[in-house]
C-alpha cells in the first residue's frame, strides 16, 4: 500500500508517495498529475543500470517521450560544470517549460537535477525519485537544491519544491550497508529533534532496519518524512525553525570537511550529535541519561560516537566557515530532552573545544 504525505506549502504543495514498487507507477502518477508528452530522467550510471529501464518503461507505457541523461557518480559531479552539460542536453532534447525533470538517485542527483530544474528556463517541474535512505528521509523533501562551488558545499542553490516525491522502499534493497547506516544518522536526528516515541521505536527496531525489513523501512521513512514535512511547512525558506534540522551538523560538517570527506556525512553527523548532547548536558540543559541513550543508539546503528584522529584546532576553524555562522557566532542546535531541541548562538568556543577533546 502506498502512504501519502501532503506537504502544505500553498501553491507549492505536493504529495510524498511512499511504498514498495512505487517507481514503476511513475508514468501513471505523472499522467494523473496532468503531465504528458516529454519527460527527462537525470541519474547516474549505477542507478541507471538498476532502475533506469523500469522507470523509463513506466513512462513510455503512458505515452511519454523519454530521455535518460546520466551524470558520473560522485559528489564532485554536483557542480556548475555538470549543470552546464545538462542544460545543453535539455536544449538538444527540446525541453519545454512544462517538461518534468525526474531526479532518479541519491541526494547528489536530487540536488543537481533539482538545481537544473530550478534554473533552466527560470524553472521547470521537478519530480524527486529518491533511491537512498538519506534521500528518502531528507534531501528529496523541502525544495533545497544546490551545487558545490570551489571548496564550499551547497553554496550555489535555490528553493525549488518538487511537484511530487516518489519514494520506492524496494530500491533501498540494493544499497550497500554503509548507505543504510549513513541514512540512519538523519533518521536518529529526526527522533531527537521532534519525537521521543520514534526514538524508543528505533531503540527496539534497529536490527530489522539493518536486515531491510519492508515494514520497518516503510515506517522509518514515513515517520522521518512526516517530521521533515512538519518543519518545512512552518519555515519553507529556512528563516528560523528549519535550523533544527541541522542538529549534529555544526560539528558534523566541520568533521566532514577536515577529514577531506573521507568520513561519510552520516558518520560525521553522528559525532556532531554526540557533541551537541554533551554540550547540553555540560550546561545542565539535558539529563545525562540522554547522553547515554543517544550514544547507545548511534553505536547500535553503526555510527561513530568518538572523534577520529583529526586536529581539533582545524575542526574549530572549519566551523567558522559554516553557513550556520551568523555575525561571527556559531549556531548550535541543542537537545532539551530526547524529542525536543532549541537553537542557540551562546555556546562558548572554549566549551566546544573541551567537548571535542572529551570525544577523542
Ligand atoms: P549519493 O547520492 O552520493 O548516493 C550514495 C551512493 O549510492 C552513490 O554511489 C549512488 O550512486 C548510490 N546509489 C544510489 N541509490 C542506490 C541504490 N538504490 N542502490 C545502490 N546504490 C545506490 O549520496 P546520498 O547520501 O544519497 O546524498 C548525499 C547528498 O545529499 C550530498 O550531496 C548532500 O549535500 C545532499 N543533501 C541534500 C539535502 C537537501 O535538503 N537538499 C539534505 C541532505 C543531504
Ligand atoms: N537538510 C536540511 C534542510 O532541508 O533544511
Amino acid at each position: 500500500m502506498v502512504k501519502t504525505i501532503r506537504v502544505n506549502l500553498g501553491q507549492n504543495s505536493y504529495d510524498i508517495r511512499i511504498g514498495s514498487g512505487t517507481l514503476s507507477q511513475t508514468g501513471q502518477i505523472l499522467k494523473e498529475m496532468g503531465f504528458n508528452d516529454k519527460a527527462i530522467i537525470i541519474t547516474n550510471p549505477i542507478v541507471k543500470k538498476l532502475y533506469g529501464t523500469s522507470l523509463k518503461q513506466s513512462l513510455i507505457n503512458e505515452g511519454f517521450w523519454v530521455t535518460i541523461l546520466s551524470v558520473p557518480d560522485g559528489e564532485e559531479y554536483k557542480s556548475l560544470e555538470s549543470a552546464g552539460k545538462l542544460y545543453h542536453q535539455l536544449t538538444e532534447f527540446g525541453a519545454e517549460r512544462t517538461t518534468p525533470i525526474l531526479a532518479l538517485g541519491g541526494g547528489v542527483i536530487g540536488d543537481l537535477a533539482g538545481f537544473v530544474a530550478a534554473t533552466y528556463m527560470r524553472g521547470i517541474p521537478l519530480v524527486q525519485i529518491p533511491t537512498t535512505l538519506l534521500a528518502q528521509v531528507d534531501s528529496s523533501i523541502g525544495g533545497k537544491v544546490a551545487v558545490n562551488h570551489g571548496k564550499l558545499k551547497n553554496n550555489i542553490g535555490a528553493f525549488h519544491q518538487p511537484r511530487t516525491v516518489i519514494s520506492d522502499i524496494a530500491t533501498l534493497k540494493t544499497l550497500p550497508s554503509a548507505g543504510i547506516v549513513n541514512g540512519l544518522s538523519e533518521v536518529i536526528k529526526y527522533a531527537v529533534i521532534r519525537d521521543e516515541k520514534f526514538f524508543t521505536y528505533l531503540e527496539k527496531n534497529l536490527d530489522p532496519v539493518k536486515s531491510l525489513d519492508d515494514n520497518v523501512l516503510e515506517t522509518i521513512v514515513t515517520k522521518s518524512a512526516r517530521i521533515k514535512t512538519g518543519v518545512v511547512e512552518n519555515d519553507e525558506k529556512d528563516m528560523g525553525l528549519r535550523n533544527i534540522l541541522n542538529f549534529g551538523h555544526t560539528v558534523g560538517h566541520a568533521v566532514e570537511s577536515v577529514s577531506n570527506f573521507e568520513i561519510a556525512h552520516g558518520q560525521a553527523v553522528g559525532i556532531g550529535m554526540m557533541a551537541g548532547v554533551k554540550i547540553a548536558a555540560e550546561l545542565s540543559l539535558v539529563d545525562s541519561k540522554a547522553v547515554i541513550r543517544l550514544a547507545k543508539l548511534l553505536k547500535k546503528a553503526g555510527l561513530m560516537t568518538v572523534l577520529p584522529r583529526l586536529e581539533i584546532e582545524q575542526i574549530m576553524q572549519a566551523m567558522q566557515f559554516d553557513k550556520k555562522v551568523q555575525r561571527g557566532k556559531i549556531r548550535f542546535i541543542l537537545p532539551k530532552s530526547i524529542g525536543e531541541v532549541f537553537i542557540t548562538d551562546d555556546v562558548s568556543p572554549a566549551l566546544i573545544e573541551r567537548i571535542l577533546v572529551e570525544l577523542k
